[in-house]
C-alpha cells in the first residue's frame, strides 16, 4: 500500500488530507480511499501549507533563524508543520460498477495511490475510438482510454492546444487507430500535408493503408489521386459563407446559374455586359474567380492559371470521394499549396457533397446501414469562427448543428476556442484539452465543458506536450490522458510486422 496521507476535513467542493512526511504528490494525481471492496476515486487539485503554529510565531522564527544563529528545532517538526492536499472525488467504485459519489469517504480514511487494477473496469466499446493512457499526475498509467468512437465521432470533437501541445500528433493517434476499425469513413482536410506521411512516417505506414487510405493532392506521389475538380461540378452555395460576397454578387451568381447550371462559372467570365447586372459586380466576380479558381479570359479565349479546377476533367472527383467516405475509407485531401479560401471551399466541397448524399440516405431509411461520417478540420475558426459565420453560415457550421441527425460529426482542431460561437462549442460533445496558457482560452474552455472542471484551470495550463484532459458526454469523468507519441506507436508496429515475417518465414521453412 503507498498511502500518501489521510483526510482530515473538507467538503464535496474538496476533501482535505494531510500529506504524510516525505511523499510527493502531484496536481492532478488520482489517488484512492478503500472501504472494504469498494472504493472513491479522487484527484488532486490543489496543495498547501499547514501548521500547528500560529503564523506570527513561525514568522518570528523564520526571522531568528535567517537573521541569528539559533536552534529553533521546532520549525522543522514534522508533527507540526506539513503538507495539506485538496481532492476532489470524482468517481465511487463498488463490484466493479461506477458512479459519481454521492457521499463523502470515512473521516481519517487512509489514502493511496492509484494503481492500475483500480481502473480495470473500464471497458472497451464496440465501436472503440483509442486516445491514449490514463494519466495521473504525470505518470502513465498501463489502462488504455477508449470511449464509444460512433457516439464521440457524431456529436463532434474539439482538440484544442496552444501550438505544439500535440494536436497533430493527437489526430495522427485517433486516425491511425480508426484504420483498424470500419464504423467511420475519415475526411481529413490537411493544409500542412502532415498525415498522408509524403515525406515522412504518417497515416500511409498503417497496415491497411492500402485498402483504408486514398489520398488527393494536387501534386499527388505515384499511385495518389490528383486533386482536380470539373468547375461544373461547383455549385453558388459551395461558396457562400466562405468566399466573402456581396447581396449583389449572390444575386448575379444565382442568376447565372439558374440560366445554365453547369456553365455558371464560365459564362459569368465570358460575359462583356448583361442587362440585369451592373458592370462593376461583373467586374469583380471574374477578378473572384480568377483568384478562386484560376480561370480568366485571354484573347476571347478561357485560361486555367492552376491544376486545381478544369472544364475538361475531374468532373467525377466529388463522386468518388464520397463513396470512398460511405465505404468507411480514410480520404486525405492536401490543401497545403492552395491559398485560405480555396483550401476551405474545397473542404467544403467534399463536406458538402457527403452531406446531401447522407440527408437523401436519411430520408430514404438507409443512413443506418452505412459507416458515420468524421471530418477533421484544422485551424477550425476559419470556418466555425463567430465573425465568419456572423456574415453568413456555411457547410460547417451546418453539420455542427445538424450533422450529428445525419451521422456526420466535425473534429475541429484549433488553438483558439474562444472565437468559436458558445451555441456551437457547447455542441462539441467530447473535448480533448490539451496545455493552453491563455486564460481566456482555458475559460471558454471550461464553461463549455460537459463535465465540471472549473478547478482544472491551472492543471490545464500546466499541462505537457501529450498530457491532455478528455471531457466528454460519453464519459463519467472528465479523463487525464498521456497521447501517445505517434512515431513510437509507427515504430513499435514496423517491429510488430517485421517479427511476424520472419516468424512466417521461419514457419515455411
Ligand atoms: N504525445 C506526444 N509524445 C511525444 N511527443 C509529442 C507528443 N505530441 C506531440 N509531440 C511532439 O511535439 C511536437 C509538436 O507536436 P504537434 O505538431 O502535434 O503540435 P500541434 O499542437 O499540432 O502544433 P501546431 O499548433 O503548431 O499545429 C512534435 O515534434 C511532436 O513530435
Ligand atoms: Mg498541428
Amino acid at each position: 500500500m503507498d498511502i500518501v496521507g489521510k483526510i482530515v476535513s473538507g467538503d464535496f467542493s474538496g476533501i482535505i488530507i494531510r500529506q504524510k512526511t516525505g511523499i510527493d504528490v502531484e496536481l492532478g494525481e488520482l489517488l484512492v480511499t478503500r472501504e472494504c471492496n469498494d472504493y472513491f476515486i479522487m484527484q488532486v487539485f490543489d496543495v498547501s501549507y499547514g501548521s500547528q503554529i500560529p503564523e506570527r510565531i513561525r514568522s518570528l522564527a523564520a526571522g531568528l533563524k535567517l537573521e541569528e544563529e539559533s536552534n529553533l528545532s521546532f520549525l522543522e517538526n514534522e508533527l507540526s508543520n506539513f503538507i495539506l492536499i485538496i481532492l476532489k472525488p470524482i468517481l465511487f467504485v463498488s463490484r466493479n460498477k461506477y458512479h459519481l459519489p454521492k457521499r463523502l469517504p470515512k473521516f481519517f480514511a487512509a489514502v493511496e495511490r492509484i494503481n492500475e487494477e483500480d481502473l480495470k473496469f473500464l471497458e472497451k466499446p464496440n465501436t472503440p475510438l483509442y486516445f491514449g493512457q490514463i494519466r495521473s499526475g504525470s505518470r502513465i498509467l498501463n489502462i488504455d482510454v477508449f470511449l464509444n468512437g460512433e457516439d464521440v465521432l457524431t456529436h463532434h470533437m474539439l482538440i484544442s492546444a496552444s501550438t505544439g501541445k500535440g494536436k497533430s500528433n493527437l489526430v495522427k493517434v485517433l486516425t491511425y487507430n480508426l484504420l483498424n476499425e470500419s464504423y467511420a469513413g475519415l475526411l481529413i482536410i490537411d493544409p500542412h500535408d502532415e498525415y498522408y506521411g509524403r515525406t515522412k512516417k504518417g497515416l500511409k505506414d498503417h497496415p491497411n493503408a492500402i485498402s483504408k487510405i486514398v489520398y488527393y493532392s494536387i501534386n499527388p506521389p505515384p499511385g495518389a489521386n490528383t486533386l482536380i475538380l470539373d468547375l461544373r461540378t461547383i455549385k453558388p452555395w459551395h461558396l457562400t459563407g466562405i468566399v466573402p460576397l456581396t447581396e449583389a454578387q449572390i444575386e448575379c451568381i444565382y442568376l447565372f446559374y439558374n440560366r445554365d447550371k453547369e456553365n455558371w462559372i464560365e459564362n459569368i467570365v465570358l460575359a462583356e455586359k448583361d442587362d440585369n447586372v451592373s458592370i462593376v459586380t461583373l467586374d469583380v466576380l471574374k477578378r473572384k474567380f480568377n483568384n478562386i479558381f484560376g480561370i480568366s479570359l485571354e484573347n476571347g479565349q478561357l485560361s486555367f492559371r492552376n491544376n486545381l479546377f478544369s472544364n475538361t476533367s475531374g468532373s467525377t472527383t466529388i463522386k468518388n470521394v464520397v463513396e470512398y467516405l460511405e465505404k468507411g475509407k480514410t480520404v486525405i485531401l492536401d490543401t497545403s499549396k492552395l491559398g485560405g479560401e480555396v483550401e476551405l471551399m474545397i473542404g467544403g466541397i467534399f463536406a458538402e457533397g457527403v452531406f446531401s448524399k447522407y440527408r437523401d440516405l436519411s430520408f430514404k431509411g438507409h443512413l443506418n446501414e452505412k459507416p458515420c461520417i468524421s471530418i477533421i478540420i484544422e485551424e477550425a475558426p476559419r470556418v466555425l469562427g463567430k465573425d465568419v459565420l456572423d456574415k453568413g453560415i456555411n457547410i460547417f457550421g451546418t453539420i455542427a448543428r445538424e450533422g450529428r441527425k445525419f451521422r456526420i460529426g466535425l473534429v475541429a482542431i484549433t488553438q483558439l476556442p474562444s472565437l468559436i460561437p458558445k451555441e456551437i462549442l457547447a455542441n462539441m460533445n467530447t473535448k480533448i484539452i490539451m496545455g493552453t496558457e491563455m486564460s481566456n482560452e482555458r475559460s471558454a474552455l471550461i464553461d463549455s465543458s460537459p463535465q465540471d472542471i472549473s478547478e482544472e484551470s491551472r492543471n490545464i495550463a500546466s499541462l505537457d506536450i501529450g498530457e491532455a484532459l478528455l471531457t466528454s458526454t460519453f464519459s463519467k469523468i472528465a479523463i487525464p490522458l498521456k497521447v501517445p507519441d505517434f512515431g513510437k506507436i509507427i515504430k513499435t508496429n514496423e517491429k510488430i510486422i517485421k517479427d511476424k515475417t520472419v516468424i512466417r518465414g521461419v514457419d515455411l521453412e
